[in-house]
């Protein structure tokens, strides 16, 4: 053997520590971490949530999201996953199953709502589904055994606002039930559901959180305790936030109060416009005075209602079609929260995950379109629309 060593060279370089301080947090893309003896090892392997054993356990960079967005949301402790939905499964399978009832909204996002409906039940969970905004109907939904509650307020596709004290006070006075909101809608900077009395709150990081329709994510939000609990049965399910992800989402936090400035005020904007319209039938946005529940959106929705809005077009599917086929500012496209805005046909969308009747219980109208404002100027945005509009 000669003394070049490229193979030794290759293995080791970049195991030493560096006394660089950088401004921006470093990736810690590596799957594993190393111990200098047994007890440091010992220690890594089997307290819960070490970001120093292996990244399935904990990562630092993504302990620096979880740290970020518990700040955000004023909880003590939170863990990432690697979608939204991931979270949500983590939720309701470590704390509900087995023999576990949930009461849930039957407004949600319609993964969620396949979830719970079809999935959770073949894990021993019972759910029973009620109206969002009829609280008397929630409260007698509850059991003894009810172990988790699902909100998601502002909720798709209506946005329909979930009034989470009261729903959160009832829970409490029934037993231990875990009152999950999805957030995802509001984002922190809207709404901090934790305040409200919530004891979990759930993200998809894939929309405002990342905000550069760049990653996939989800997070978990609550006391240390609860997220150690769940944390003990989620992390074997292995739907963890990748660490180059968690970068990313880290970058897109820096920016959200801004982001969800601007996309607060075009969303009302554009939808103050729509609502004058006259081939517009409804425009579904908190934020307006004509919403069903303004006034419970305006003490629990500050300083705004978010990005995205839905309203039906007049004349049916396809005269959504007609509009949605002529826009040349909105992508036809899944999610929100983004820079760009994003617009679909929720009717069509989810005819896969959800039958007629089941999209007429949830409110959609064939000539629904739902859109997510990006950061185009809101003018642009709601011409583009109306152009759309006056082909019908
Ligand atoms: C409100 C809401 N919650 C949860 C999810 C699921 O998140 P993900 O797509 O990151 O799994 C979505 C996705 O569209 C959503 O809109």
């Amino acid at each position: 053997m000669t003394d070049f060593d490229p193979y030794t060279i290759a293995a080791r370089f970049g195991a030493g520590e560096t006394d660089a301080q950088p401004i921006a947090p470093p990736i810690y893309q590596s799957s594993t971490f190393w111990s200098a003896d047994a007890d440091a090892f010992l220690e890594s392997a089997t307290k819960a949530r070490h970001t120093g054993f292996y990244t399935r356990y904990g990562n630092p960079t993504v302990r620096l999201f979880e740290d970020a967005v518990a700040q955000l949301e004023g909880g003590e402790a939170a863990m990432a996953f690697g979608s939204g939905m991931a979270a949500t499964t983590g939720a309701v399978l470590s704390l509900a199953a087995p023999g576990g009832h949930v009461v849930a909204q039957s407004s949600l996002y319609a993964g969620v709502t396949s979830l719970l409906r079809d999935i959770a039940p073949r894990f021993g969970v019972s759910v029973d589904f009620f109206e969002q905004t009829d609280v008397e109907a929630f409260a007698a939904a509850l059991k003894p055994e009810t172990k988790l509650v699902v909100l998601e307020s502002p909720a798709n596709p209506l946005l329909g606002v979930t009034d989470i004290a009261s729903i959160a006070a009832h829970a409490k006075a029934n037993g231990e039930a875990v009152v999950m909101v999805d957030n995802t809608i509001a984002t922190p900077i809207n709404q901090r559901p934790l305040m409200l009395g919530a004891d979990l709150v759930m993200h998809s990081a894939t929309k405002a959180l990342g905000g550069h329709a760049d990653l996939l994510g989800g997070v978990l939000v609550g006391s240390t305790a609860l997220i150690e609990r769940i944390w003990h049965t989620a992390y074997l399910f292995g739907a963890v936030f990748d660490p180059f992800a968690a970068w990313l989402a880290l970058r897109g936090l820096r920016t959200l109060p801004m982001r969800v400035e601007r996309h607060n005020r075009t969303a009302l904007a554009v939808a103050e416009r729509l609502e004058r319209h006259p081939r517009v039938a409804a425009v579904h946005y908190p934020g307006l005075r004509s919403h069903p529940q303004h006034n419970l959106a305006a003490h629990q929705l500050k300083p705004g209602a978010g990005s995205l809005l839905s309203f039906e077009v007049a004349d049916g599917l396809a005269a959504a079609e007609t509009v949605l086929s002529s826009l040349e500012i909105a992508h036809r496209s899944a999610s929100f929260g983004s820079f760009s805005s994003l617009a679909v046909h929720p009717a069509a969308m989810w005819a896969a995950s959800m039958n007629e009747a089941e999209l007429v219980a949830a409110g959609v109208a064939p000539g629904l379109i739902r859109l997510g404002v990006g950061f185009e100027d809101p003018d642009v945005i709601a011409g583009d629309i109306e152009r759309g509009l006056a082909k019908l």
